[in-house]
């Protein structure tokens, strides 16, 4: 699900000179004995040091390569200079570098190796790190603030209330914690991701939910999967036309996450707007050939810089192949389209026949009710008036993941920043010439609510010292 770009080439030099990537061999202890190495990227060029206990901003990892979300995470290497923070990305386990029993290949080999990636793991991982770090820099007293965006956003949620003693604050952005069991209702996300496209053009949604019969009875002719083959420049023969659905489907819902203003690469190269750009394709095309029309609105996702000779069904630049795994035990998201509101295939979802498909493709069966029932979710205004603080949830409505997020002010200090033109955590990224005002506006308050945290942190420090 991850979740963002940033056009400004500077970001990666930035990392080139600043960041070092360090392997660490520590362990959470409560796990087998495996050998591993996780990895982090850590600045200190701005940090003001322990003596005048400057903070450490710390990006909780997700589910890929961490040096991929340090460069998406413009918004955090932009703020550290005014705060004085040192900066801190920490890999999620089993992704990137960060792989257990020395390889990816064993770490992904069976149920029980990958049975340490975990949500609990990891952010255990992240506690384990940052008391390391801390005492390696003699920084105990520093105040650590969380950042995240996406399931990196929920983590950093969940840390803080796991870890109060750790962290003083998390920005969350655009954080679904609240898409598990009933809590929100199934087609939430398939019809936001619709709604994408009906704003843009009634047309293009009406096409786009034409194209799956046309599909599915193209691939029931002789030589038809061929034929869809060749439509749509697949390097190998299609075996099914679910397999083209699946693509076109993640395409279609990425595309709405990534539905900034600006051009942008967090996923794929893409022109600003480009829900507006696809369907702009998609209605501009002649004729009533509706595949044609598909194929066209597709590429804008797929091959924006028209350099792509033929598309592979299975690419994965980011190294987010974990995530299959997460579904399977701990992230059951239910998730069903609507044959109303969605312009998606019609579908329901079913936890018995993905407890199948988990069985058949890792031997494990899913836990649905474990996310809620360690971290929380029913309920949560009440829960977390009385018992939490300092948590910002982000959001942009654009964001299909919006839907399973908090989208309402709980208490004084843990506050929801909705935006109306606001798409995937793009509060995270770097700024940019094109920003809208109200993206500028959302930057502003957050610098200002984490300013907020680390004052009253350093005001209770004081009182301490003083008594
Ligand atoms: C998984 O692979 C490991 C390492 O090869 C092996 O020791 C273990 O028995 C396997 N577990 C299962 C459930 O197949
Ligand atoms: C902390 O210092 C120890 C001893 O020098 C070192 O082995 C370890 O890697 C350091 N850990 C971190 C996170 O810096
Ligand atoms: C179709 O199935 C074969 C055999 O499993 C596989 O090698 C090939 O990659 C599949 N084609 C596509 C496009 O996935
Ligand atoms: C990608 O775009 C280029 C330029 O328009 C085109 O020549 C190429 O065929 C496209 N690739 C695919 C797989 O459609
Ligand atoms: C929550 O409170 C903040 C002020 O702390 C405000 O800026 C924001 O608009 C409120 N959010 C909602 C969804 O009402």
């Amino acid at each position: 699900m991850a979740a963002k770009l940033k056009p400004n080439p500077s970001d990666h030099l930035l990392i080139l000179i600043v960041v070092f990537l360090i392997a660490i061999d520590s362990f959470v202890p409560s796990t087998a004995e495996f050998s591993s190495s996780k990895w982090y990227l850590i600045s200190t060029e701005h940090w003001v040091g322990p003596e005048r206990l400057g903070p450490i901003f710390v990006y909780c990892g997700n589910e890929g390569d961490i040096a991929w979300f340090a460069a998406n995470t413009g918004f955090v290497w932009e703020i550290a200079p005014q705060f004085g923070a040192m900066v801190l990305f920490p890999e999620h386990r089993y992704y990137g570098e960060s792989m257990p029993f020395g390889s990816g290949e064993e770490a992904y080999k069976n149920a029980s190796t990958l049975s340490y990636l975990t949500a609990e793991q990891a952010l255990a991982d992240f506690a384990v790190l940052i008391t390391e770090l801390k005492r390696n820099f003699s920084a105990e007293g520093c105040p650590v603030v969380l950042f995240g965006g996406s399931y990196g956003g929920m983590l950093a949620s969940w840390m803080r209330l796991k870890y109060p003693h750790i962290a003083i604050g998390a920005l969350a952005s655009s954080a679904p914690i609240l898409q598990f069991e009933d809590i929100v209702p199934v087609e939430t996300f398939y019809d936001l991701t619709s709604n994408g496209f009906k704003r843009e053009s009634i047309s293009c949604f009406n096409t786009i939910k034409q194209s799956w019969d046309v599909i599915i009875s193209e691939g029931q002719k002789n030589d038809g999967l061929l034929q869809l083959t060749k439509t749509f420049g697949f390097c190998r023969t299609l075996n099914n036309t679910d397999d083209l659905i699946n693509w076109l489907d993640s395409a279609y819902s990425y595309l709405a996450m990534v539905n900034y203003p600006y051009p942008s690469e967090f996923l794929m190269p893409l022109p600003g707007h480009p829900i507006r750009e696809v369907c702009r394709k998609i209605d501009s095309m002649a004729g009533d050939n509706i595949l044609e029309k598909i194929f066209e609105g597709i590429s804008v996702y797929y091959n924006y810089t028209g350099k792509v000779d033929c598309f592979e069904l299975d690419d994965d630049p980011h190294g987010m192949d974990g995530w299959n795994w997460q579904a399977c035990t701990e992230m059951v998201m239910p998730m069903s389209s609507s044959q109303d509101s969605s312009m998606f295939p019609t579908f329901d979802f079913d936890l018995s026949s993905y407890k199948e498909e988990c069985l058949r493709e890792f031997n494990v069966e899913p836990r649905p009710r474990w996310i809620t029932t360690e971290f929380g979710g029913h309920d949560i205004k009440a829960t977390l008036q009385k018992f939490g603080s300092n948590i910002i949830f982000s959001n942009g409505l654009l964001d299909p993941w919006s839907g399973g997020s908090v989208l309402q002010n709980i208490s004084e200090s843990i506050v929801a920043l909705v935006t109306k033109e606001g798409a995937h955590h793009i509060d995270l990224r770097a700024s940019t010439d094109e920003d809208p005002e109200w993206l500028v506006e959302q930057r502003t308050t957050e610098i200002k609510l984490i300013k907020s945290w680390i004052n009253d942190y350093y005001r209770q420090k004081r009182a301490v010292f003083e008594i």
